[in-house]
């Protein structure tokens, strides 16, 4: 049987890490293979992508090219790693996937339904089993993030306060949209009220 294909979404610094650990480790619990991957990145090459894209001095890197630059490290990523590990049965866990690109560069940069469609080409249609967003109001988000030690910002965690509202509200659409696929979770809540609202998600995937 084809594996289970799950991500994760969130604003910079919803507490998407800690959530993706703990689902990892439930996911164990009950005695599921699971491979955790992230986006942009989970292969050689695209992980030499993500770094162009995250360098913050690539501060005049055009919103077309990093629209594509986002959907390439996809598009390796699906091909060689999420599409033969589902097929061989594996569960795949990412940190991110599509909704980002329309999120980030569909609503953040205003380049609007382009991004839907490069991204079909890009993964062949495919599309998360579930999808757990966690959502949090930009300002509480960044200001997670500065209060972590030796965290440095990244240049979409950089973009002015304006972009990240855009980003939000992109969300937002999504989760109207894919009612049926993405779970949207308050944020601001503690890890273990997060934690329990994910875990009825994931009970009713695999039909725990
Ligand atoms: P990362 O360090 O993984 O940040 P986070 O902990 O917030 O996930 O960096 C990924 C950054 O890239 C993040 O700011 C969101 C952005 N991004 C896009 O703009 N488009 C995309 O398609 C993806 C996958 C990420």
């Amino acid at each position: 049987m084809r594996g289970f294909f799950i991500s994760v979404e969130g604003s910079d610094g919803s507490g998407k890490s800690t959530q993706i650990r703990k689902i990892e480790e439930y996911l164990r619990k009950m005695k599921q293979e699971v491979l955790l991957t992230r986006e942009p990145g989970g292969t050689t090459i695209s992980e030499k992508i993500r770094e162009l894209l995250l360098d913050p001095s690539n501060k005049g890197m055009a919103a077309k090219t990093e629209m594509l630059l986002y959907a390439a490290a996809r598009a390796q990523h699906v091909e060689e790693f999420i599409v033969p590990n589902l097929e061989q049965g594996k569960n795949i866990l990412t940190d991110r996937f599509t909704d980002s690109s329309i999120a980030y560069q569909g609503f953040g940069r205003e380049m609007g339904e382009v991004v839907a469609e490069v991204n079909r080409m890009a993964t062949g249609g495919l599309l998360p089993d579930i999808t757990f967003y966690l959502e949090l109001p930009p300002e509480e988000g960044i200001a997670r993030k500065k209060t972590e030690i030796n965290h440095k910002l990244d240049r979409l965690e950089l973009e002015k306060q304006e972009f990240h509202q855009k980003v939000y509200h992109g969300y937002k659409e999504l989760c109207h949209m894919h009612a049926q696929r993405i779970m949207k979770i308050d944020a601001s809540q503690d890890i273990e009220t997060v934690f329990a609202q994910i875990q009825a998600g994931l009970d009713r995937l695999f039909g725990f």
